[in-house]
């Protein structure tokens, strides 16, 4: 689909890939390059109903499958309101979670699998994949306590985004193992950045990965 570049960010909640994201939308503004900046679930003004229903801890009784679903709602909106027309105009989209977030959290932490959300994935999205995903992946427990302790302080006026962080340690385990599967399997789409390090260098090492694809557009 067109000529722009698909870029994706994942991890778990409290991984440091906003800040990433953000650093490497300003890196990439400085190169001249025309971007899009948006996120999953959310990102249309539909989409952003459904992160709400998604996210709010007040929503209980959410089928897994129904979780599911919305999520790949979500999505097919986003692809054919801001991502597809991005890529057709040749932009490069940064994406803050995709179908990956899918296998890892459903499809991992709740235990669905990958068939079925892989299936989903190309009837729901045309099987339109990233044409580079960022995986950061720093220590599980130093990731889970970021998480918590940043969405502790998020909750206000009655609604929250705090419905995945209030899942257990042992449902993230299972979202970091689906993770670290996805890399394992696809390796050229996929980079991985299993590390603790300083913010500005795991951004050098991003910039590393992502100017090397870009010259090969
Ligand atoms: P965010 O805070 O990074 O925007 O993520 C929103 C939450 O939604 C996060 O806990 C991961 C979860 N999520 C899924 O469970 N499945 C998905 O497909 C996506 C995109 C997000």
């Amino acid at each position: 689909m067109g000529r722009g570049f698909f870029l994706t960010f994942e991890g778990l909640d409290g991984s440091g890939k906003t800040t990433q994201m953000r650093k490497l939308a300003a890196w990439l503004e400085a190169r001249s390059e025309q971007i899009i900046v948006t996120r999953q679930p959310g990102g249309t003004r539909i989409g952003d109903r459904i992160r709400q229903l998604l996210l709010d801890s007040r929503t209980e009784n959410l089928a897994a499958r129904a979780e599911l679903g919305l999520m790949f709602s979500d999505r097919a909106q986003a692809i054919a309101e801001v991502i597809a027309p991005a890529l057709e105009a040749g932009r490069v989209v940064l994406c803050d979670r995709y179908t990956d977030s899918t296998e890892a959290y459903q499809g991992g932490g709740r235990e669905l699998g990958s068939e079925v959300v892989l299936k989903l994935h190309d009837v729901m999205c045309g099987g339109l994949q990233p044409d580079l995903t960022i995986l950061l992946l720093p220590d599980f427990a130093a990731s889970l306590t970021r998480a918590r302790r940043r969405n502790d302080r998020m909750t206000k006026g009655g609604t929250d985004e705090n419905r995945f962080e209030r899942e257990d340690e042992v449902f993230y385990r299972r979202v970091y193992e689906k993770y670290r599967e996805i890399a394992a399997r696809d390796v050229l789409r996929v980079a991985a950045i299993e590390s603790d390090a300083a913010i500005d260098e795991i951004h050098q090492r991003i910039v590393g990965v992502v100017e090397e694809r870009l010259a090969l557009r």
